[in-house]
Formats: C-alpha cells, sequence, structure tokens
C-alpha cells in the first residue's frame, strides 16, 4: 500500500494520505507508518472510523504493550469497560455533561497544561494515538511542540548543563499546580517516575527534551533552581514556531511520539458542548519482532 505524507508546519507534523489503519496488517505498512513517525514526530489520519476495539487492536498491532496506568483509573472505573482506552471527554457514564466542580473534569483540565503522556510511569509513554469520535462546533484544538527542534534550538552552554540530568514526573504535581489534589491514597498509586531531561530517539538518532507539566523537580538539583530550569526549558520549547496546531474534524486519528513532543488541550466552553475523544498509549518497550 503506498503511504505518503504531507508536511504540516516548516518543523515537524504530517497528514498522512488516504489509508484504512483498521485494514492494516502488513508489517510494511506498520513500518512506513513508524518511518513517518520517526521523521514528522505527530501524524494526521483522516476518516479512521474505529470502534473501540478496532482502536486497541490497532494500536497493539502497531506498538505492542498498552498503558493502563492511568490518573483517571485511579480516580474511578471508566465507563469505557477497558483500561486501555482512555476516556478523553467531558462525558459522565450517564451520557451527561460534567459539571463544573467533577472531579475527573478538574483533573482532566490539566490536560491543558504543556505534558506528555504517561512520563509519570516507567516505562513511560511512547506512542499516544488519539480518535475523535464528537468534535464540538466549537473549535477545541490540541497543540503539539517538537521537543527535538526545541533541543537542536538550545545554544551549547546550556546543552553542556543538561547533559546527564534527569527529572522527576509526578502527576500529582501537575493537578496539584491546578489546585486538585488527590488523596493520600490515590497518591500511594500514583508514585511518579524518574527519566532522563535529554532523550536520543532511536529511529531517528535524534535528540529530544524530555519534558512535561508532571516534571517536578531535578534529582541532585535544588528544588527550586530545578522547577526554574525545567520552566525555562518549557518556554523555549513552545514558542511558536516550534508547535503545531490541530484543528479536529470527526473520525480524525492522531499518533504522537510522546519522547519528542509535548501537547495540550487548547480551552473551550467545555461546560456547553459535548466532546469525545479515545486515546490509546503504547509503552515505550523494546519494539515487538519483525518478521
Ligand atoms: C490526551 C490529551 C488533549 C486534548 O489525549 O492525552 O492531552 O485536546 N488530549 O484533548
Ligand atoms: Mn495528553
Amino acid at each position: 500500500m503506498s503511504l505518503t505524507f504531507t508536511q504540516l508546519t516548516p518543523v515537524f507534523a504530517a497528514e498522512a494520505s488516504s489509508i484504512d489503519l483498521r485494514q492494516v496488517r502488513d508489517r510494511e505498512t506498520l513500518d512506513a507508518v513508524r518511518a513517518g513517525m520517526d521523521r514528522y514526530a505527530v501524524l494526521v489520519f483522516r476518516d479512521q472510523r474505529f470502534t473501540d476495539e478496532e482502536q486497541i487492536d490497532f494500536a497493539q498491532r502497531f506498538d505492542g504493550t498498552l498503558h493502563t496506568r492511568t490518573s483517571s483509573a485511579v480516580l474511578a472505573q471508566s465507563r469505557l469497560g477497558t483500561e486501555a482506552l482512555a476516556d478523553i471527554s467531558n462525558v459522565d457514564r450517564n451520557g451527561n455533561i460534567r459539571a463544573a466542580d467533577d472531579r475527573q473534569r478538574a483533573s482532566s483540565l490539566a490536560n491543558r497544561l504543556w505534558h506528555t503522556d504517561a512520563s509519570f510511569v516507567d516505562p513511560p509513554g511512547r506512542y499516544s494515538m488519539l480518535s475523535a469520535r464528537v468534535v464540538p462546533e466549537v473549535r477545541a484544538d490540541t497543540e503539539f511542540a517538537d521537543m527535538r527542534a526545541a533541543y537542536d534550538e538550545l545554544d551549547e552552554h546550556t546543552r553542556a548543563a543538561i547533559d546527564g540530568l534527569r527529572v522527576h514526573h509526578s502527576i500529582a504535581y501537575s493537578r496539584h499546580v491546578l489546585g486538585f489534589d488527590f488523596t493520600d491514597e490515590e497518591k500511594e498509586k500514583l508514585k511518579g517516575a524518574v527519566h532522563p531531561l535529554v532523550r536520543t530517539i532511536p529511529g531517528s538518532g535524534r535528540r529530544a527534551l524530555y519534558l512535561a507539566s508532571h516534571a517536578s523537580s531535578v534529582i541532585d538539583m535544588p528544588v527550586p533552581e530545578g522547577r526554574l530550569l525545567l520552566r525555562d526549558l518549557i518556554e523555549h520549547a513552545t514558542r511558536p514556531h516550534l508547535t503545531y496546531r490541530h484543528i479536529w474534524r470527526p473520525h480524525d486519528f492522531v499518533i504522537w511520539d510522546n519522547r519528542c513532543t509535548m501537547h495540550r488541550a487548547r480551552p473551550f466552553d467545555d461546560k456547553t458542548h459535548r466532546r469525545e475523544l479515545r486515546r490509546t498509549t503504547s509503552l515505550d518497550l523494546p519494539l515487538p519482532a519483525t518478521a
């Protein structure tokens, strides 16, 4: 199957040519998607009419083991019946739009901070795959930032200064910033993880900053200095020329590489307009053996 990509910004992100990922099973095409990910870091596929089951099947076929230790699983059982599918919606189990003081809503507001998925677990997330099921009539975009380009644009002094640093990522921290607190029992299940601040992506050989709103401290640095450094780097990485803003259409399917991008939801009136997406995220484990 011939698959081509059209780049969406001068820096990264691309739209794939017409293809039905539900039907894609051959290694050659899956490898072409992977090669596209290594090059562009964010890929947009239009008109992918996945059921929940088909989305989980594709995600596993493409990249192996899926992340299930989500923060929402700690708050309440998912209405979707599986933790392999993150419910990126503003809807409760009765199909009603969540109220302003709903706990799941309060926690999910942190998606509006720049972040990567599942950096607070080990192994962390590799690819996130987000399927748009119900798109509101108002704009409710998702923005992405290329952390390889951000690394490339660091001066030599900063590169040397951050070399070898390790960062603690905690989902309790990113929620706490917005005034949301987990109970002690919930926190116990969300202990966080430590990851290098600079990662080399095997498929492209490129170096990337690994940062997120979950990044709470730099190991071996005093907390204030570490937090200031992380803030500076996030500011550097999210300057407009390094970002892509996705305007959703129904049945869009967007895959991003969490190892070398950050993303955030843009605000919209979520107490009025229904928005429903489903996310599968693979874990950054050794790649499935190729036949
Ligand atoms: C996600 C996420 C942003 C959005 O699905 O991981 O952060 O715009 N989504 O819903
Ligand atoms: Mn996310």
